[in-house]
């Protein structure tokens, strides 16, 4: 696929560390997963390795292009991809067919024609996550309130389609 990458303000969030335990829980031991949208100072890298996990990661501006670089051996893709690439980013994990976790603003999940189709078309899971997560800016400014309802989209994750998670913001 080819998209061309232009730099947005608003996909420059970055997930706290307590999110990244509910979809760490339910990934096996050991395994090794794949976080395309991470540099070795993402929580999801940084919490992953600690925890005994096998963690393959890049990103766009260390030269890893989701959408035009080779899948990793791996048994998870694992994430929280660019907010404006939302579709895109679904599209290719299923064509790419691994299980995957990514952590995407819910609201209006369900309003585009193309992700309804893909979602009716594929197995999907929603893992809601309480309260709110507040993502980080990136440059030591506190957590920005966001103002939305953010949980994971999964796709051969989750037992249910439908599954709810407290976070721990101590975490
Ligand atoms: C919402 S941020 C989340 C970052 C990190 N995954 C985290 O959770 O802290 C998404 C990141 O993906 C990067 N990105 C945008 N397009 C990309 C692409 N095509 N391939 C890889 N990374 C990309 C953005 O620059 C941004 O830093």
């Amino acid at each position: 696929m080819q998209i061309q990458y232009q730099f947005r303000k608003n996909d420059e969030y970055f997930t706290p560390s307590y999110a990244v335990y509910p979809i760490m829980k339910r990934l096996k031991a050991g395994a090794t997963v794949w976080c395309p949208f991470d540099k070795k100072e993402s929580e999801y890298v940084r919490l992953l390795s600690r925890h005994g996990f096998t963690v393959v990661y890049g990103h766009i501006q260390t030269g890893q292009d989701f959408f035009n670089t080779a899948v990793p051996d791996c048994d998870y893709i694992v994430s929280n991809p660019p907010y404006s690439l939302k579709s895109e980013v679904i599209k290719r994990l299923y064509e790419i067919g691994k299980p995957f976790a990514m952590l995407v603003n819910f609201q209006g999940i369900f309003d585009s024609r193309e992700r309804f189709r893909m979602f009716k078309e594929n197995r999907v899971e929603m893992l809601w996550l309480s309260p709110r997560v507040n993502y980080l800016t990136g440059n030591g400014e506190l957590p920005q309130r966001a103002p939305f309802q953010s949980g994971y989209l999964c796709s051969g994750i989750c037992e249910s389609q439908l599954e709810f998670e407290y976070l721990d913001i101590q975490s």
